[in-house]
C-alpha cells in the first residue's frame, strides 16, 4: 500500500527524470488513486523557483500524453537548489522537513538519486551527514545504474551506502526487472508445470538471449564511451534475464528468497571463456529504409580511435545440476537492424529421427520457446506438425500468446518499479551480493576489451559482426506467411 509520503528527485531537472519518472510516478499515483499521498520535490543545480520546476514538471507530463496536471504540480511539486559542491545539506533538509510540516507528512521519504554514476559517493555521504539518512518513518534510497565501474569499486560503493543505510533501505534499479515479461518470467516457469519440468539439461539443448536496438549512442559519448557495452547492457540487464530464467525455484515470493536464487545461480556460472566472446563496433551503414547512418567513431564526442564495443556476444556456462552442458549464447547491441529483445528456448531433437528428408537429414525441428520481451511482449511456442495430405512432410508451427491481446493496460517499467519503492517492495531490485557477482563475472570480459581483444567493425542496421554461435532465431524454419531472416 503506498503511505504518504515525500519523494526526492536528485538530479530533478536531468533527462531521466524528465522523461521517466515524472510521467510513471504520476501514472502510477493516480492508477493507485493514491495522487494525493505524494509530494514531489526536485533538487538541482539550476536556480529555478518552485513555479518554473512545475512549469518543466507539466512540460514533461504533457509530452508524455498526460494532461491536466496543473492542479497537481502547483500543489505537490517543489524544487530545492544544491549547488555542486555545496559544503552541507542543511538547507535541504530544513527544506524537507518544511514541506512535510506543511502538508502533515510523518517522514516516510524516497531519494531517487537521477544522477551521473560518479555522483553516487557524495551525495550520499552529503546526505547521510545530514541525517537525511534516517526519518521518523522509512526512507528509501534508489540508485540507477550503473553500480560501480567494476567489482572493486561496486563494493566500495556497496560498503558506503551501507555505512548509512540498512540494505532493506537500498533499491538498485535495474529497469529491465520492471519489463512485465521480465516479471513474467517467474510466473511462467514456477505456476506452469508444463515448462518446469522441461526446464533443464535433459531437455534443453541450448538458451539464448538476445537484446537488439536500433539506435545508436545518441548524445552519450561521454558516458558510453568509457562504459561499453558490457557495462551499459550486459552486465545488468541480459544478466538479470539469465538469473530469472535459469534460477531454482525460490521457497516462496519474498524478494529475499528470490534474490538469494538468483545470487546463487550467479556463483554456478563458469568463468567466460574469452575465446567465446564477440566484440563489435558499428560503423556507417544504410537501414533497410534508404535511411543512413553514421558509425560510431562519426558520433559527436566519441575521441578518435575508440575501440569501445557497441556489440558483444558470449557463452555462459552454469556448473549446476540443471544447466551442466547446456550453453546459454547472450548478445547485445546497438544499430542492430530492428529493436527486439527476446529469450529463445531451444529443446533437444527427440532420441531417434523418424523423419527424413530426400538425402535421409532428420526434417524434425526443435521445438523452441520464445519469451518476447520488446517490441510486443509475449511469448511463442514452435513445434511441428504433419502437412496435411502429404506424407510425413513436417511443417512448423506456432502458437503464440500476446500481453496486448489479452491485458491493454501494460504499465512501463518505471511505473512499476516506482510503485515497488512506494509500497517496500525489494523483490524487482538487485542486492548488493547480486550486482559484485555480475561484475565478478564481467571484470575479466571488460578487461578484454580494454586489453586488445578483437573488436570487429560492423556495418550498422545489420546483426553485427561475424560470430561463432548461429542465432536460435535464425535457426527456426520458415513460419507460414512470414519472412523469415537469412543467417549471414
Ligand atoms: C539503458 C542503457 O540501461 O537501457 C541504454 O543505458 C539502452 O544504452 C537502454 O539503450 C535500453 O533500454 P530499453 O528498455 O529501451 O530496452
Amino acid at each position: 500500500m503506498a503511505e504518504p509520503h515525500l519523494f526526492v528527485i536528485y538530479g530533478g531537472t536531468g533527462d531521466l527524470a524528465k522523461r521517466k519518472l515524472f510521467p510513471s510516478l504520476y501514472r502510477m499515483l493516480a492508477k493507485t488513486g493514491v495522487s494525493g499521498e505524494a509530494v514531489v520535490l526536485g533538487v538541482a543545480s539550476a536556480p529555478l523557483s518552485d513555479d518554473e520546476y512545475r512549469r518543466s514538471a507539466r512540460e514533461s507530463l504533457a509530452s508524455a500524453g498526460i494532461g491536466d496536471t496543473s492542479a497537481w504540480c502547483d500543489e505537490r511539486v517543489y524544487y530545492e537548489q544544491v549547488e555542486r559542491g555545496t559544503p552541507s545539506l542543511e538547507p535541504l533538509a530544513r527544506r524537507i522537513a518544511a514541506i512535510e510540516r506543511d502538508h502533515g507528512l510523518s517522514g516516510n521519504r524516497v531519494f531517487y538519486l537521477a544522477l551521473p554514476p560518479g555522483a553516487f559517493p557524495r551525495v550520499i555521504e552529503d546526505l547521510s551527514k545530514v541525517g537525511l539518512n534516517r526519518s521518523d518513518g522509512w526512507t528509501r534510497l534508489v540508485i540507477e545504474k550503473p553500480f560501480g565501474r567494476d567489482l572493486q569499486s561496486a563494493q566500495e560503493l556497496n560498503r558506503l551506502v551501507h555505512r548509512y543505510f540498512d540494505e532493506n533501505q537500498v533499491y538498485r534499479i535495474d529497469h529491465y526487472l520492471g519489463k512485465e515479461t521480465v516479471r513474467n518470467l517467474l510466473a511462467f516457469r514456477f505456476a506452469n508445470l508444463l515448462f518446469e519440468t522441461s526446464w533443464n539439461r535433459d531437455r534443453i539443448d541450448a538458451v539464448e538471449i538476445t537484446v537488439a536496438e536500433t539506435l545508436g549512442i545518441g548524445t552519450r559519448a561521454a558516458y558510453y564511451d568509457n562504459a561499453g557495452v558490457v557495462r551499459d547492457m550486459m552486465q545488468n540487464h541480459l544478466t538479470q534475464l539469465l538469473a530469472l530464467v535459469a534460477m531454482e525455484a525460490p521457497h516462496s515470493f519474498e524478494a529475499d528468497a528470490i534474490r538469494d536464487e538468483k545470487v546463487q545461480l550467479l556463483r554456478s556460472i563458469r568463468r567466460i571463456d574469452l575465446n567465446e566472446v564477440t566484440f563489435g563496433q558499428y560503423g556507417p551503414g544504410t537501414t533497410a529504409g534508404g535511411e543512413q547512418l553514421i558509425g560510431y567513431a562519426g558520433e559527436s564526442g566519441v575521441p578518435a580511435g575508440s575501440t569501445t564495443p557497441t556489440y558483444v556476444s558470449l557463452r555462459v556456462d552454469i556448473d549446476n545440476w540443471r544447466w551442466q552442458g547446456v550453453p546459454f549464447y547472450l548478445r547485445t547491441g546497438k544499430r542492430l537492424p530492428e529493436k527486439s529483445s527476446h529469450i529463445a528456448v531451444r529443446f533437444r531433437p527427440p532420441p531417434t529421427c523418424l523423419f527424413h528428408g530426400r538425402r535421409d537429414e532428420c526434417v524434425a525441428h526443435q521445438n523452441v520457446i520464445k519469451l518476447i520481451l520488446q517490441p510486443n511482449e509475449g511469448f511463442e511456442l514452435y513445434f511441428d506438425v504433419k502437412s496435411p495430405s502429404e506424407s510425413l512432410k513436417l511443417t512448423q508451427e506456432r502458437l503464440r500468446f500476446m500481453y496486448a491481446d489479452s491485458f491493454d493496460d501494460i504499465p512501463d517499467a518505471y511505473q512499476t518499479l516506482i510503485r515497488d519503492v512506494i509500497e517496500g517492495d525489494q523483490t524487482l531490485f538487485v542486492r548488493a551480493d547480486e550486482v559484485e557477482e555480475s561484475w565478478r563475472l564481467f571484470d575479466p570480459v571488460i578487461d578484454a576489451a580494454a586489453d586488445g581483444h578483437p573488436v570487429h567493425e560492423y556495418a550498422a542496421a545489420t546483426w553485427g559482426p561475424e560470430g561463432r554461435h548461429t542465432p536460435i532465431e535464425w535457426a527456426l524454419g520458415p513460419i507460414r506467411g512470414e519472412v523469415t531472416k537469412s543467417p549471414r
